[in-house]
């Protein structure tokens, strides 16, 4: 089934291409290697169970990686990872080649030409491993394979501010793996006192997030903090790298006039639901400033004006967005809530071309064109008419949004010329490898209410990256993905 045709043709029209079929993307002309693919991993491609549920391996304590019983693991030692990479090699009959052999796979040690099968057909593509440290280089570890939540099927190089709990006085170098919807972070930094939350119970059902991760701004010591996916439900304010939203407090005007049934939910999942929506209310809330600061970048660079107002549009769309996800957040979870105030809405603000396309492919062209994809499921999955109706005028919004952000890479390419390009298709490849895997188990599955499963979840944003994603990168002339 042809899922997303209709938001596909709709973004194509938005950059020219009404032509275009539903087809999946053909050859470019420049060559196997050039066509774009979207590669899935194996494991979210098949019905194998994903690794994160494998039982820890005995270790001794205070040797290696430990689990602590609140479930925490540190790094008390280094160790030597297995580098073996658990994906199946390339046969060469893949349709998709940009590696034949291992030998193709060069860019950084333990270099593996994988297979695949993605929404576009099988392909080939490197994988890397490492089994030591310093297979990774400076300011970085090898966390091995099967620890913790860690889902790849091989070992990884993460961010590490330590290297083993020597490195923190007192406490302990903490394995973090956050995956925010958008990309996984996986990092080793010290526990210390200043920590927001010691472990994942901390966390909770809080709006804030219900895992405890290690994370800051790029090049910032990061802070051990609740966080939740925070990604991919449209257009998020980033701000240093980070994404950012105000947290929830008492108050009834942001609330719109919504109301359905819920009383036959049990306590424990309104609660966690409730979370949930109050979660993307923020995101929903922080849009305003993210559009507002998009209207501020295109006057900078000398943007058209009808870029212009249809940014201004999409800025009272998300007030509206906010109101209702406040409202369903207020409605579920028996208390009506809003935002507090969003400093970040004014931090400073990047212009330079590289810094815009970068942030406007992956938080328009792929954030805003996914939000929307994942809003039609969700509008479709709830039983309410009302609410379901609300959801899907969210959905139709953020389809226009999509076709802005689109409109504006298009404007971008052209009066830019190669700065731009080259920006856009570095972050077309950034974007492509964030979704290869699914995002990390909810606190709570509930379609009813409005909260998709992480399977479904990552299955249908890699469906809209293939079926909407690809063809509209493949009309813009940008051929990065392989
Ligand atoms: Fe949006
Ligand atoms: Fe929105």
């Amino acid at each position: 089934m042809d899922r997303y045709r209709s938001l596909r043709l709709s973004l194509l029209v938005a950059i020219g291409g009404a032509a275009c079929s539903a087809s999946p993307p053909a050859s470019s002309g420049a060559g196997e290697g050039a066509v774009v693919a979207i590669p899935t991993s194996p494991a979210s491609a098949t019905a194998e169970p994903p690794p994160d549920g494998e039982p820890e391996p005995e270790k001794p304590k205070g040797i290696g990686w430990v689990t602590e019983k609140n479930g925490n693991i540190h790094r008390a030692t280094r160790v030597t990872c297995d580098a073996t990479i658990d994906i199946p090699a390339c046969t060469g009959t893949e349709k998709h080649q940009s590696c034949k052999t291992d030998a193709d796979c060069t860019e950084h040690p333990h270099g593996k030409c994988t297979s695949g099968v993605g929404q576009v057909g099988t392909y080939c593509g490197c994988t890397y491993s490492c089994e030591t440290d310093d297979d990774c280089g400076s300011g970085k570890a090898c966390i091995c394979k099967g620890t913790g939540a860690l889902r790849a099927r091989h070992a990884v190089c993460g961010d590490a501010s330590c290297g083993t709990d020597a490195d923190c006085k007192g406490s302990t170098c903490g394995l973090s793996t956050y995956f925010n919807g958008c990309y996984e972070q996986v990092t080793l930094a010290c526990r210390t006192k200043e920590d927001k939350c010691k472990s994942d119970a901390d966390c909770g059902i809080s709006p804030l997030g219900s895992s405890c991760v290690a994370t800051g701004p790029r090049g910032a010591k990061p802070t051990w903090q609740c966080a939740s996916m925070s990604c991919v439900i449209g257009r998020p304010l980033v701000v240093e790298g980070e994404v950012r939203a105000a947290r929830p407090r008492a108050r009834a005007d942001w609330r719109a006039p919504l109301v359905f049934d819920v009383e036959h939910l049990a306590a424990p999942a309104r609660e966690a639901i409730a979370a949930h929506h109050a979660a993307i209310a923020a995101m929903e809330h922080a849009s305003i400033a993210s559009f507002a600061r998009f209207s501020l970048q295109l006057l900078a660079l000398g943007a058209p004006a009808e870029l212009l107002a249809e940014a201004q549009t999409a800025a009272r769309d998300e007030v509206e967005h906010a109101r209702v996800e406040y409202a369903i957040a207020s409605r579920i979870g028996g208390r009506i809530i809003g935002p507090d105030k969003l400093p970040d809405a004014t931090a400073r603000l990047a212009t330079d071309v590289v810094s815009f396309v970068e942030s406007l492919v992956v938080e328009g062209c792929v954030g805003e064109t996914l939000g929307a994809a994942e809003g039609q499921e969700v509008a479709r999955a709830v039983k309410d008419e009302g609410l379901g109706a609300a959801l899907a005028q969210i959905a139709e919004e953020e389809a226009r949004h999509a076709a802005l952000a689109w409109k504006t890479l298009q404007w971008a390419l052209d009066a830019f010329g190669d700065e731009a390009r080259e920006a856009a298709a570095r972050a077309f490849e950034r974007a492509r490898a964030m979704h290869e895997k699914d995002p990390p188990k909810m606190p709570v599955e509930n379609e009813e209410f409005g909260v998709l499963g992480a399977r479904t979840l990552g299955a249908l944003r890699r469906q809209a990256l293939c079926e909407v994603v690809a063809p509209c990168v493949q009309k813009l002339g940008l051929v990065a993905w392989s």
